[in-house]
């Protein structure tokens, strides 16, 4: 069934890797939960695939040389419904906190943005930005530049770090002071080994943290990363940001950054590549 999804989506998605983060999207957890997944078959066949988590569309996807018989509509219909009976108001494209394929519809899907909106659902205005970051060749990417940066913060009296994957104080901390799906993302990149979170502390407190592949894990995708407030403005989000580069350029030649916040600050710690645009629709139930 995996293997089946994985040719429906690796044929569907142009512009999403969505099948080498299949199994997460249809069948992974997200902090509220599991998802409900379908499928659409001809035959023996797998056609088409969908998946619904709270009040959110994960993915939908139908074979091309299947479209327009109907069956996309079937599966959205489907995960309308799966929503509605959850007692779900809205369903939104793609975004879903701790376990999004991404923070909505690649611009340049423009077939499906209009096959949506069709549908009654309805596109935000202001669009989302991805930006990617290449890791390879980059000389601010190096393990030279994450040393120099961890010896500046050391000079300062951090101690910057990789996190032991049995490191759960971490979530805690960071419920604490940041809260939403920051956690979730970060017990997700603790998960593997190495970690694939860093940090920065001083005297025994938590006061920086960055992490990547917590979401579309195996993608190399960054985040999530935060600063505690009064530890701002000393090099932490830096020096942590080019540790994950670091790690992320061992298995990929970029880096992409999701729904980024602050972009000047990548564009000065790292250079952006290229930008991703994404559309957000949403559908009153
Ligand atoms: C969007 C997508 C799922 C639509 O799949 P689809 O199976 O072609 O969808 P449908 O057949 O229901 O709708 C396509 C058209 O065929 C028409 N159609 C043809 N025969 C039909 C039938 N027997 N019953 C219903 N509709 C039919 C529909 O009316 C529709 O036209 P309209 O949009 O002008 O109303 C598909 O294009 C896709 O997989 N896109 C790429 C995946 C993707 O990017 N997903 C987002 C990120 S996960």
């Amino acid at each position: 069934m995996l293997a089946d999804a994985r040719a429906v989506l690796a044929a569907a998605c142009a512009h999403d890797r969505a099948a080498e983060v299949a199994e997460e999207k249809l069948f992974g957890p997200a902090p509220n939960g599991l998802p409900r997944a379908y499928g659409a078959w001809q035959g023996e066949f797998l056609i088409g695939v969908a998946a619904v988590g709270g009040n959110r569309l994960r993915v939908l996807a139908v074979h091309p040389a299947r479209r327009g018989r109907g069956i996309g509509s079937a599966l959205l219909t489907a995960c309308e419904d799966s929503a509605l009976a959850d007692g779900q108001r809205t369903l939104s494209t793609l975004d879903q906190p701790g376990n999004y394929l991404a923070p909505g519809i690649d611009e340049r899907n423009a077939e499906t943005i209009a096959w949506l909106e069709r549908r009654r659902w309805v596109r935000a205005r202001e669009p989302r930005l991805n930006v990617l970051i290449d890791v390879r060749g980059n000389p601010r990417v190096s393990v030279e530049r994450a040393a120099e940066l961890r010896a500046a913060a050391a000079a300062r009296g951090y101690e910057v770090r990789r996190a032991r994957t049995d490191e759960t104080e971490l979530l805690d901390a960071v419920a604490t002071e940041f809260g939403g799906a920051w956690p979730f993302e970060l017990s997700c990149a603790l998960g593997f080994s190495p970690a694939g979170v860093h940090v920065a502390t001083r005297d025994g407190a938590y006061c920086a943290f960055a992490a990547h592949d917590g979401n579309n894990r195996g993608l190399g995708w960054f985040g999530p990363t935060g600063t505690w407030p009064a530890h701002r403005g000393n090099g932490l989000g830096e020096a942590l940001l080019v540790a994950c580069l670091v790690d992320v350029a061992e298995a990929h030649p970029q880096c992409e950054v999701a729904w980024i916040g602050p972009r000047p600050f990548y564009e000065k710690v790292a250079g952006i590549a290229s930008d991703r645009r994404f559309v957000l629709l949403t559908r009153a139930l």
